[in-house]
């Protein structure tokens, strides 16, 4: 085991997170080796706020979601040029805030009539043309519908440069076939607009919700999926500068959650392992009753023979706190270290982590020559579920 890794797991007596910065980058370099050229990168910051910085020299833009997300990038100076500021609440006091500084110069997706609105009464206030896009529904509480972008690019205000069109429609979309369709629906609908408006969008940021393989027993070939995926790009008949809004493909395989063996019991004869971590802090999109095997191994024992059957737990008051199920592993003990993978992507902020006052783990960004630094210590959540009476 590599020394500086070995002294990580000494200082840590809870469960921590690792995201592997070469990895990350790598990973960049492949998706776009895999996607057609020119085609631009936006990553959405909730898939994971803590290699935004990281990112910044390999990626084009940051699809920001909430005033929380778009602080975080203001701090890891990221230029605003690179920001698509969406969402489907935007607040008047933070859009304006924006606006109104003559430094910020990123582009505001528009979600509905009344943010359109908004933008269009502050683009006017602080005389300035702000670069929008429009978000296009997928029949749910997100973007507009067709009629609605079409009212907007007939009226083309002045203030506002419309750049095109914003799309997104689910994650871990793991059926080619239904990929395929929304590209074709998102091809006539660029058509449509122009015939039917006179408009010419010169951008299409799509995001495709790109699976990521996270359990042993997932067949879904990568190398496969991204050429049919790319090659419905290519056949797109609308031509225009195509952005990809991608999250979980882009940061998922960069990390690693490490969580200790706290206990170990047999109960009616099965097997348990008690983990100091558990669903507050790993969750796996397409888990379903703890039944899949994750990718995952017992640190200093991957080469070992599985000898039992356990079931491994967290410690979070809850009967569906099982992170899988009757898993074979080598010979273990209280005190040893497990390793899920593929954890780069939402776990550390989608689990629930204020549950019964347990820490949040620490985060490690690992970079070249293996390298450790860490970006977050433990933190202790009592602090925010302890009430404070304040004195009057
Ligand atoms: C608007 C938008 N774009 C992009 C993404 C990223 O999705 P994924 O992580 O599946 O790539 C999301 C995720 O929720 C989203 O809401």
């Amino acid at each position: 085991m590599n020394a500086n890794f070995t002294k990580i797991l000494e200082e840590n007596k809870s469960a921590f997170y690792v995201f592997d910065i070469p990895v990350l980058k790598k990973r960049v370099g492949y998706l776009r080796s895999r996607l057609p050229s020119g085609v631009s990168i936006c990553y959405a910051v909730k898939a994971n706020p803590f290699v935004v910085q990281q990112l910044n020299d390999v990626t084009d833009r940051f699809e920001i979601c909430s005033p929380g997300e778009a602080n975080i990038c203001f701090k890891l100076r990221i230029p605003s040029e690179k920001m698509v500021i969406s969402g489907i609440y935007k607040t008047e006091e933070v859009t304006e805030n924006m606006v109104a500084d003559p430094l910020f110069n990123g582009i505001f997706t528009v979600e509905s009539l009344s943010q359109y609105q908004l933008l269009l009464q502050l683009s006017r206030k602080y005389g300035r043309k702000l670069p929008v896009l429009l978000r296009l529904t997928n029949d749910s509480q997100f973007g507009m519908n067709e009629e609605d972008i079409g009212s907007i690019v007939s009226e083309s205000p002045e203030t506002l440069s419309i750049l095109g069109i914003q799309f997104f429609s689910g994650t871990q979309k793991t059926s080619l076939k239904r990929l395929v369709r929304e590209i074709e629906y998102l091809d006539s609908f660029l058509i449509s607009l122009e015939e039917n408006y006179g408009y010419r969008a010169e951008e299409l940021e799509y995001g495709p919700g790109l699976p990521v393989t996270y359990f042993q027993s997932d067949t879904f070939d990568e190398e496969e999926f991204l050429g049919g995926f790319s090659e419905a790009l290519k056949n797109m008949n609308y031509s225009c500068h195509l952005t990809l809004e991608l999250g979980r493909s882009i940061s998922a395989s960069c990390g690693k959650y490490y969580t200790h063996i706290v206990d170990m019991k047999t109960n009616k004869e099965q097997n348990y392992i008690i983990t100091d971590g558990g669903m507050n802090h790993l969750v796996y999109f397409g888990q379903q009753m703890a039944m899949k095997r994750p990718y995952m191994h017992v640190v200093g024992k991957q080469d070992s023979v599985n000898v039992k059957n356990w079931n491994i737990c967290g410690s979070i008051c809850s009967m569906n706190d099982i992170i899988v199920k009757q898993t074979p592993f080598p010979e273990v003990e209280a005190g040893d270290t497990i390793c899920f993978e593929n954890t780069g992507a939402y776990c550390m902020t989608e689990g629930a982590s204020l549950f019964l006052s347990r820490d949040i783990p620490a985060i490690y960004i690992q970079t070249e020559n293996d390298k450790f630094t860490c970006v977050r210590r433990t933190f202790q959540t009592e602090l925010l579920n302890t009430p404070v009476y304040e004195r009057n």
